[in-house]
């Protein structure tokens, strides 16, 4: 039951996900959820396992069914490596509810997962990431593009920006605000050279 075991156990599941969601993303998430928990509390190990096993399940860039299937892969192998009870249970409510779509977080445990998987689609690496999903998705870039489907643009404007609200913790929030305020003079900037270049082709 070490730590160790868990990550060499979940890198092979990461290594078959797509840039934006892969082993990187489940150790930025850990990171940043334990810094938030060092200023807001919960259970350490809780939070650390979930982050890291919390896209584990996900077999597509912007599929919203992974959090169940990741939460029961999750149950499996903290299981079989002998975590009691409390702990998988725990880790799985944290993994099950981790998506905007899946049902309220209700502990404090959850909710810091919950935020600090939102803060990485947030500012640069928020960025790199949502272009990554556009390629996996052959999604344009931004509106106006002569390309079907809804560009990450639109992704930015209508889901990411709202994040603030849907946060629950006052750490996120604040690392939010500086993320987002990057964030929004990306897209002015790229909208200001799109329409000088003529590029938009509506
Ligand atoms: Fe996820
Ligand atoms: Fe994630």
């Amino acid at each position: 039951m070490s730590l160790d075991s868990i990550l060499s156990a979940v890198r092979g599941f990461y290594s078959r996900k797509d840039p934006g969601h892969d082993f990187s993303h489940a150790v930025r998430v850990r990171d940043t959820a334990m810094y938030i928990a060092a200023r807001e509390g919960g259970n350490l190990e809780v939070i650390e396992l979930a982050a890291l096993l919390h896209d584990i399940g996900r077999e597509s860039p912007l599929e919203k069914t992974h959090a169940s299937s990741s939460a029961s892969l999750a149950v499996t192998i903290l299981e079989k490596y002998g975590y009691p009870e409390g702990v998988v249970s725990a880790v799985r409510h944290c993994i099950a509810v981790h998506s905007l779509e899946m049902g309220e977080p209700e502990s404090i445990e959850a909710r810091i997962v919950f935020d600090a998987d939102k803060l990485d689609f947030t500012g640069a690496i928020g960025l790199a990431r949502l272009f990554v999903v556009c390629g996996a998705e052959t999604r344009p870039i931004y509106s106006g593009q002569n390309q079907s489907g809804t560009s990450g643009e639109e992704i930015f404007m209508h889901k990411i920006r709202h994040f603030p609200a849907k946060l629950y913790t006052r750490t996120a929030r604040e690392l939010l605000a500086d993320n987002d305020k990057f964030a929004l003079e990306f897209w002015q900037r790229l909208r200001r050279q799109v329409n000088i270049s003529g590029n938009t082709e509506t």
